[in-house]
């Protein structure tokens, strides 16, 4: 019996995929089709699947083409899976040509005609979302970069006040004179505009037909987001919240490892984001300060692992414009029944930019920027019991946190990485601060 293997992503399967696994098939006398896992894809890059592994799995076995279908997990498995299982003849599209030469030591190596005409990739771009952006901070510009990697969204216009900006945002993309004429020339937008004009801006685009992917803090005001989250169900358009670290793999692995009991019970946490960068909207009145640069991603992990159920809290600000409220440094400790937590932020302050979550059996040690999260370490009393986690993250998240955005408009996934919940509570511990609540100023 000749045993034939090939391996490929198979997301929307498609007439080039089953023309690839007939002629595979042809080849011997029984098929082994290996499917990437999700993970996998993630790690080298490949972002943009629409579906989930077992949806891909189950598109290869509907073909009835498959005898065995397996899983590819890791750099290296094709050499295991033909020892493996006996394979004679590997086998893949000519897109691949010489890449899989060294499978020549194990067995036969076949490369076929690709198919003209067809891809995952082109399926996915056949009808492009047209992506505005708002905003005046240099991430504008990171942002416009990052948007390149993601499938099914074109980055079309923007609207900035910011003149170095301008000089920096190619030609390709239109340039707006105002928000209302970016709103009319797109069908999703991002804002990274002041966190001041957001209620503004949402409710105009929610109101003009666009969907929103918001930088964190959405809003200022608990009813704004009420209302907004309201406008949005209503109009059926996404609003979502961003804070890119809640899209990386690491982090939401070291969430579930936490859940799952291998610190014990979590006692404290310690979330620390400073930088001595400033960020600038238009003018300097709109400077960002510490609380709304970096208070969501200092507070997420709080939240997410404790819940939003604390008893009290204290804030604790190094105020320089007490008209504007700029704070250049933010402490924020929270007291629940059974655990506390302290979420050290700054703009113009600097320390080290660690997390730490303090359990009653061990702790997760994220090294510094905490919140561009591809690593974590769970260490133990006896450190020869410690872990090390690493997962893939390419952009900083921000190229995962659009493909969510772009995946829940077209209706391929459903829920966000940040829950509703979490989104209301860093918003109303960031009214306190405006309104002076529970909030005490050191000069
Ligand atoms: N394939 C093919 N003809 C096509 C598309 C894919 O023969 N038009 C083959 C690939 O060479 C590979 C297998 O099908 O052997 C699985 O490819 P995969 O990467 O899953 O599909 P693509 O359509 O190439 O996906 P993408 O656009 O995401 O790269």
């Amino acid at each position: 019996m000749i045993k034939v293997i090939t391996y490929g992503t198979f997301d929307l399967l498609h007439y080039g995929h089953i023309r690839l696994l007939e002629r595979a098939k042809s080849l011997g006398d029984y098929l082994i089709v290996g499917v990437t896992s999700d993970d996998y894809d993630i790690s080298r890059g490949k972002i943009n699947n629409k579906q989930s592994l077992i949806e891909r799995v189950e598109a290869v076995k509907n073909t009835g083409l498959a005898d065995e279908i397996i899983v590819e997990e890791y750099v290296g498995q094709k050499i295991d899976d033909i020892r493996r299982f006996n394979v004679d003849i590997f086998t893949v599209g000519s897109d691949w040509t010489g890449k899989f030469d060294y499978l020549n030591d194990y067995c036969k190596v076949v490369y076929l005609e690709r198919t003209e005409g067809v891809s995952s990739s082109m399926i996915r771009n056949e009808s492009k979302l047209k992506l505005g952006v708002a905003g005046d901070t240099d991430y504008t510009l990171k942002f416009i970069n990052e948007s390149k990697y993601v499938n099914g969204v074109e980055l079309f216009a923007v609207y900035t006040e910011n003149e170095r900006l301008k000089e920096s945002i190619s030609s390709e993309i239109v340039l707006c004179k105002s928000y209302n004429e970016l709103i009319e020339k797109v069908d999703s937008v991002f804002l990274i505009s002041s966190p001041k004009r957001h209620y503004e801006q949402i409710k105009y685009a929610l109101s003009n037909n666009t969907h929103v992917l918001c930088e964190s803090p959405i809003v200022l005001k608990s009813k704004d987001y009420d209302e907004l989250k309201a406008l949005a169900k209503k109009n059926n358009l996404i609003l979502n919240e961003a804070i890119r670290t809640a899209y990386s793999t690491a982090y939401e692995r070291m969430r579930l490892l936490i859940k799952s009991g291998i610190i014990g019970k979590v006692v404290s946490i310690d979330s620390t984001c400073t930088s001595l960068r400033e960020y600038y909207s238009s003018d300097s009145s709109e400077k960002w300060n510490s609380i709304c640069t970096w208070g969501p991603v200092g507070m997420l992990p709080v939240f997410d692992v404790l819940g939003i159920d604390y008893n009290s809290k204290q804030i604790i600000s190094l105020v320089t414009d007490k008209d504007t409220k700029h704070d250049v440094f933010t402490r924020i400790n929270f007291n629940y029944a059974n655990a506390c937590a302290s979420v050290k932020i700054a703009n113009g302050v600097k320390s080290e930019s660690e997390l730490i979550i303090s359990g009653t059996k061990g702790y997760v040690f994220v090294p510094a920027p905490w919140w561009k999260l591809d690593y974590f370490e769970v260490r133990f009393e006896d450190a020869s019991k410690n872990k090390r986690f690493f997962y893939q993250l390419d952009g900083e998240g921000i190229r995962y946190e659009l493909v969510s955005f772009v995946n829940m408009i077209q209706g391929y996934n459903n829920h966000t990485k940040i829950n509703d919940e979490v989104s209301s509570s860093i918003i109303s511990v960031i009214e306190d601060y405006y309104n002076d609540i529970d909030s005490i100023i050191i000069k």
